[in-house]
């Protein structure tokens, strides 16, 4: 069996805190426990494509622990199996250079690739380990919690934190003035941060991808808890929610991204149509970005560390097209084919949203 003497790795997709935690966990764990080098590719797969790669020693990863972002860079463009020179560029400017990509790992006599990211990231794992046999082990990322393979992705935590003081501060201002508050917080497809952050913050509405809505519930609620004598309301919607029937609201329309839809504008339908049909004065907040910059959460350090760590030991037991994940309390691997073979999602059925309607929180339904 060939020694593991160089790991290389890649951040790729949207950044999330954390990030710095797993490049340092990694450094770590590869020099002190084994005596592997590390080399971090940069920007993504866009470091494969251009050849971007550093060492990565360990006064390199001093001091990252707490900080958001990566030191290595990230792109969510980039795919080396679908690349354009330009940004926006035309259908057919589009080619792969996998192979090119590849090369880079050949010159810089890799032996594994840890490749931190989503599901667009790990999708691009997933085809160059079958395409190339190249020694991949995925480490799951992403505020959004849309990743199979793992019970939480790190990020996720932080990004809950921030939506919830968000919203503690819009319920003091929407109580003084008496007015509904439609906060719209990210996600993409998955409603795990509108669910979570809705539940902590004490949302009288919760607006989920996976439960579509219709106006007039929310409408009720809301006049409902105004006949109460509770004259604010708030209201947390993920940015991939739609109405029965609807379809969810698109920001901008992007061909050179791993999406091709940038979701974002929901929370001002919702308000407008709040005020026009109750007649309750209503405003909307898009967190946007904010969710995922700053330091991470120890939760979300730990998790990272913890990542970071075993991604080492699989790659050096040569599990090779596995992601490592969180199971229960234990640290486990699945195939990065079975992780993204479909979306995260949240269950109607979850406990979590039958404990919400519990104490009163309308999903719109
Ligand atoms: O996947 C993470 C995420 O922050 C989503 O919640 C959001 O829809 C998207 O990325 C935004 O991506 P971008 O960085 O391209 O604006």
């Amino acid at each position: 069996m060939k020694k593991i003497r160089k790991i290389g790795i890649l951040t790729g997709g949207g950044d999330c805190p954390g990030l710095n935690a797993v490049i340092r966990a990694v450094v770590h764990t590869a020099q002190r426990q084994y005596g592997i080098k590390v080399c971090g590719i940069m920007d993504g797969y866009s470091g494969l494509i251009h050849k971007t790669v550093c060492q990565l020693e360990l006064a390199d990863v001093s001091g990252i622990l707490p900080r958001g972002g990566t030191i290595l860079g990230t792109s969510n463009r980039d795919n080396p199996f679908h690349y354009a020179k330009e940004t926006r560029s035309a259908p057919d400017d589009y080619h792969d250079v996998s192979a090119e990509a590849l090369k880079t790992i050949e010159t810089n006599e890799i032996d594994a690739l840890l490749t931190v990211g989503g599901d667009g990231t790990q999708s691009i794992a997933q085809r160059f380990f079958q395409k190339y046999q190249l020694p991949v082990i995925g480490v799951p990322k992403t505020i959004d919690n849309d990743l199979n393979g793992t019970d939480v992705t790190f990020g996720f935590d932080t990004a809950l934190g921030v939506a919830t003081a968000a919203i503690d501060r819009l319920h003091s201002t929407a109580e003084a003035h008496h007015r509904v508050m439609v906060i719209e917080v990210m996600g993409r497809y998955a409603g795990w941060i509108a669910l979570h952050s809705g539940m902590a913050g004490g949302g009288d509405v919760i607006l989920i991808p996976e439960i579509p809505f219709k106006m007039d519930k929310i409408c009720a609620k809301i006049l409902e808890r105004q006949k109460k004598g509770k004259r604010f309301s708030l209201v947390v919607v993920a940015e991939g929610a739609k109405a029965e029937g609807g379809q969810v609201v698109v920001a901008r329309q992007v061909r050179d991204g791993s999406d091709p839809f940038r979701l974002g504008g929901i929370a001002a339908m919702v308000g407008n149509q709040i005020e026009d049909r109750t007649g309750i004065e209503s405003r909307f907040t898009i967190l946007g970005h904010v969710q995922r910059g700053g330091s991470p959460t120890p939760f979300d350090r730990i998790l990272a560390t913890r990542f970071g760590y075993h991604a080492v030991a699989a790659a050096v037991s040569r599990k090779f097209g596995c992601l490592v994940g969180l199971r229960g309390t234990g640290i486990k691997t699945t195939t990065i084919k079975e992780a993204i073979a479909v979306p995260r999602r949240v269950d109607a059925a979850n406990d979590l949203v039958k404990t919400a309607m519990a104490v009163g929180t309308c999903f719109g339904k």
